[in-house]
């Protein structure tokens, strides 16, 4: 269905920063070159560094997006001629954002722009405050059109400071005004979680305890922490990956079925999975962090060894936990969800365990394997699905065995668009289904801050391994 969007300045503070040149600058410009940025739009890059001016920052631009894989650079030089701009605020005194507020009205007024805005915090989590503040105080969030401003987890470090943060955003800004970036919701898979349980009437009815033995969701990655030590010390597994990244995994897979596809019912039916789900248990909680190890033949170091990480960190890289969901659907039914730095393999998946028959004709021990049907969504990579079947092995004796059915994306669609470029367009057209509610993430805090305040024992693992052989043994 073509969008009917409105032309905008998009103001991305962070503007030469790791996100903005790695995912925001080249999913813009894919959005122009496939004509789905209203004509007229314009983005205003926005940084720390004064002595940058325009031309500076359409070269790194223009290098993003070349990185990205365009290789058209005259188009893409053309392209940042015509609708690329940069403001430098120094260290964001209120003076400097009264000269950003002048700069936007001047650009509006050259781009016969009407005042629709998007200011996208594309900054380290301390600054998200002071900049919201500043902006309000600069009256930038008053203009003849709408205003919509995009945060990037995390969304706070606790229950407390997220109410914080959500305080300080309402003062300026309404919750209908606020766009909480997951990415992970952007990725189609995690989208077609939605029309895969809501579009078939196959799996709803065997979509509960009755049928489900037990849930897993497990986002394994190969990569280390890179040059963000700064961050991830303060961050950690459970706040980088868990309360965000496998929740929203978990929600959307618990969930119930939505009175209708739009942003309030979903949001209201996730926050809903939230609230039923039991404390967690001290032991249901086991911490990893990763040793030196090898990966792919070649080794690695382990945490304490990367750049700007202390010797003695006792900052968390994996983590597994168990819950239990406690309503109706899904008493019982165990939840894990696992994630960690450095593991064997980069793998996202929500992986479905049914129960077995509850008698068993085709028995272990006259030959037969005896597994479950199992179902596991791929969100990453190999798209798709795959469930496995007990089948009869070709033969004249009555033997079965297990075997997979698969559905691949790329093998029915071709490539799929990136998370940001879905996001950024939906921020344009004012849809907030795909963004993280100020009460989702009240809710998710409130799971986990106990378990942030309390002491665990961080058991190390080699770079390259599953995770901590404890980890193993949480059933
Ligand atoms: C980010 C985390 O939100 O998600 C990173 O901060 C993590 O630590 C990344 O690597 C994973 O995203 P993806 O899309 O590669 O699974």
């Amino acid at each position: 269905m073509a969008r009917k969007l409105e032309p905008a300045i998009i103001a991305i503070f962070g503007a030469t920063g790791d996100l903005s040149n790695r995912m925001l600058l080249p999913a813009l410009y894919e959005m122009s070159a496939q004509h789905q940025l209203p004509d007229q739009s314009i983005i205003l890059g926005i940084g720390r560094n004064k002595n940058k001016n325009d031309a500076g920052f359409r070269k790194d631009v223009q290098q993003a997006v070349e990185k990205a894989g365009v290789s058209d650079s005259a188009k893409i030089g053309k392209w940042c001629d015509s609708m690329v701009y940069y403001q430098g605020i120094d260290n964001g005194t209120q003076a400097e954002f009264s000269k950003l507020r002048s700069r936007i009205l001047s650009l509006e007024k050259k781009h016969k722009l009407k005042g629709n805005r998007i200011f996208h915090l594309a900054i380290p989590p301390p600054s998200f405050e002071p900049t919201i503040k500043s902006l309000g105080v600069a009256e930038l969030n008053k203009s003849g059109g709408w205003t919509r401003l995009v945060i990037e987890k995390p969304f706070g470090r606790d229950l407390k400071t997220a109410i914080q943060l959500n305080e300080t955003i309402y003062q300026y800004f309404s919750e209908a005004q606020v766009y909480r970036i997951d990415h992970y919701l952007g990725k189609e898979t995690v989208q077609n979680l939605l029309a895969f349980r809501f579009g078939n009437s196959l799996f709803e009815s065997v979509w509960n305890r009755e049928k489900i033995e037990k849930i897993e969701i497990n986002v394994d990655e190969e990569l280390g922490i890179e040059s963000r030590a700064d961050y991830y010390e303060k961050s950690g597994a459970l706040r980088d990956m868990v309360q965000n990244h496998l929740t929203q995994l978990l929600t959307l897979t618990a969930m119930e079925i939505p009175l209708a596809f739009k942003a309030d019912e979903l949001r209201f039916e996730k926050v809903k999975v939230l609230h039923s789900i039991a404390p967690i248990k001290d032991e249901d909680v086991v911490f990893g962090q990763y040793g030196p190890g090898e990966l792919g033949g070649n080794g690695v170091r382990g945490y304490h060894q990367e750049e700007g990480v202390r010797r003695d960190s006792k900052t968390p890289t994996f983590v597994k936990i168990k819950m239990s969901v406690d309503n109706w659907r899904w008493h019982g039914v165990p939840f894990y969800l696992t994630t960690g730095k450095r593991l064997k393999e980069r793998k996202s998946e929500i992986v479905v365990t049914f129960r077995c028959p509850p008698v068993a004709l085709f028995k272990a021990t006259d030959g037969n394997e005896t597994h479950p049907n199992v179902l596991v969504i791929a969100i990453q990579p190999n798209e798709g699905f795959r469930i496995s079947f007990q089948v009869k092995k070709p033969g004249t004796e009555m033997a079965v065995q297990s075997e997979w059915m698969h559905f691949s994306y790329s093998e029915a669609f071709g490539p799929i668009p990136e998370a940001y470029h879905t996001l950024l367009l939906d921020v344009m057209e004012g849809d907030q289904t795909l963004f993280v509610s100020a009460d989702e993430t009240l809710a998710s805090w409130k799971l986990y801050t106990p378990v942030l305040h309390t002491h665990h024992t961080i058991y190390p693992y080699p770079a390259g391994s599953w995770g901590p052989e404890q980890a193993e043994a949480l059933k």
